[in-house]
C-alpha cells in the first residue's frame, strides 16, 4: 500500500514506521491513523518483521491529535463515529514488540501513541504532556489510564489537570520512559534494540509481550498465574532446548522459532 502520512522500512527484520507530518508537528489525523493501524497489521503479518519501531522526527514525535481536523466536529460527529477507536484500538491487536522512539514532542494523542507502545526510549529534548485541558477537552485515547499507570497519580492528574509538559529526564524519573539517549543518537540506539529483540525466539517474545501486557488488566494471583502457565509452555518449544543448552555449552543460541 502506498502511504502518505507515514513511511516504512523493513530491514534486519525490524519495521520502521515513521510518522510523517511535518508540516503539522506529527498532528494524528484520521488519514495518519489509518495508515499507521494498516502497516501495523501488515508488519505483524509479515514474517521478515520481528519487532517494530514508531518514530516521528527529531522536533516531534506527534504534537497530538489534528487539532484542525477535529475543532468543527460535534458531539454528534465524534460519538457517532466513535472517533479515534478503532485506529487507536488495532495497536491493542499487535502480537509483535512495538517501541516508540520519542524525539521532541509527545503531546495529547502523540504522548498517548507513545504509551501504547510496548515501550518508549526517548532523546534528550522530549517533551511529553497531556494538553487536552488548554482545549477546553481531557485525554481521548488513553492519557487518563496509561499515563496514570506509568507515573502514578499524582503527576497524571497535575498534568491532565495542567497541560504542563514533562522532560525526558523526569520521564525516565518517573517511570514513563525505559531510558534517555542523546538525541542525534536516538535512531541508531532503538534500532539496535530492535534488533536485539528481534534475535531472540519469537514465541519467547511475543509471551512475554503477552505476559507484561496481562499485568496491566488482571489481578496479581491471576497475573501470576497466567505467567507461570506461559513459561511452563515454552518448556514445549525447540528454541527452550537451544538456549539452555547453547548457555551450558557457552556458545550463542540459534532460535528457530520452534
Ligand atoms: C494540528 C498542529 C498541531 C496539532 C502543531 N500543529 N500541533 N496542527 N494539530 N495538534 C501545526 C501548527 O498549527 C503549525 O501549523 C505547525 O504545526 C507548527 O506548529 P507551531 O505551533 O508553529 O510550532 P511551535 O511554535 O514550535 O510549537 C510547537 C507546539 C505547538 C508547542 C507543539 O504546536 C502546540 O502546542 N501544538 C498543539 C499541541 C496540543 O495541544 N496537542 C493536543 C492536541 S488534542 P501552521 O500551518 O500554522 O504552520 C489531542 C487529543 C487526543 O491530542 C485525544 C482525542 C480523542
Amino acid at each position: 500500500m502506498a502511504y502518505h502520512n507515514i513511511t516504512v522500512e523493513i530491514a534486519d527484520y525490524v519495521a520502521l514506521i515513521r510518522l510523517n507530518r511535518p508540516d503539522a508537528l506529527n498532528a494524528l489525523n484520521s488519514a495518519l491513523l489509518a495508515e499507521l493501524a494498516t502497516a501495523l497489521t501488515e508488519a505483524d503479518a509479515n514474517d521478515k518483521v520481528r519487532c517494530i519501531v514508531i518514530t516521528g522526527s527529531e522536533k516531534a514525535f506527534a504534537a497530538g491529535a489534528d487539532i484542525k481536523e477535529m475543532s468543527e466536529k460535534s458531539f454528534v460527529d465524534v460519538y457517532g463515529e466513535d472517533m479515534f477507536a478503532d485506529s487507536t484500538d488495532t495497536i491493542l491487536r499487535i502480537r509483535k514488540p512495538i517501541i516508540a522512539a520519542v524525539s521532541g514532542y509527545a503531546l495529547g494523542g502523540g504522548a498517548e501513541l507513545a504509551m501504547a507502545c510496548d515501550f518508549i526510549i526517548c532523546a534528550e529534548n522530549a517533551k511529553f504532556g497531556q494538553p487536552e485541558i488548554n482545549l477546553g477537552v481531557i485525554p481521548g485515547i488513553g492519557g487518563t489510564q496509561r499515563l496514570t499507570r506509568f507515573v502514578g497519580k499524582s503527576k497524571a492528574m497535575e498534568m491532565t489537570l495542567t497541560g504542563r509538559f514533562m522532560d525526558a529526564e523526569e520521564a525516565e524519573r518517573s517511570g514513563l520512559v525505559s531510558r534517555v539517549v542523546p538525541t542525534a543518537k536516538l535512531l541508531s540506539e532503538v534500532m539496535a534494540v530492535a534488533r536485539k529483540i528481534a534475535e531472540k525466539s519469537q514465541m519467547a517474545v511475543l509471551a512475554g509481550k503477552e505476559a507484561v501486557n496481562r499485568s496491566y488488566e488482571t489481578t496479581l494471583r491471576e497475573g501470576l498465574q497466567f505467567e507461570r502457565r506461559l513459561f511452563h509452555a515454552l518448556f514445549a518449544t525447540e528454541d527452550q532446548k537451544e538456549g539452555m543448552a547453547a548457555f551450558l555449552e557457552k556458545r550463542e543460541p540459534q532460535f528457530r522459532d520452534r
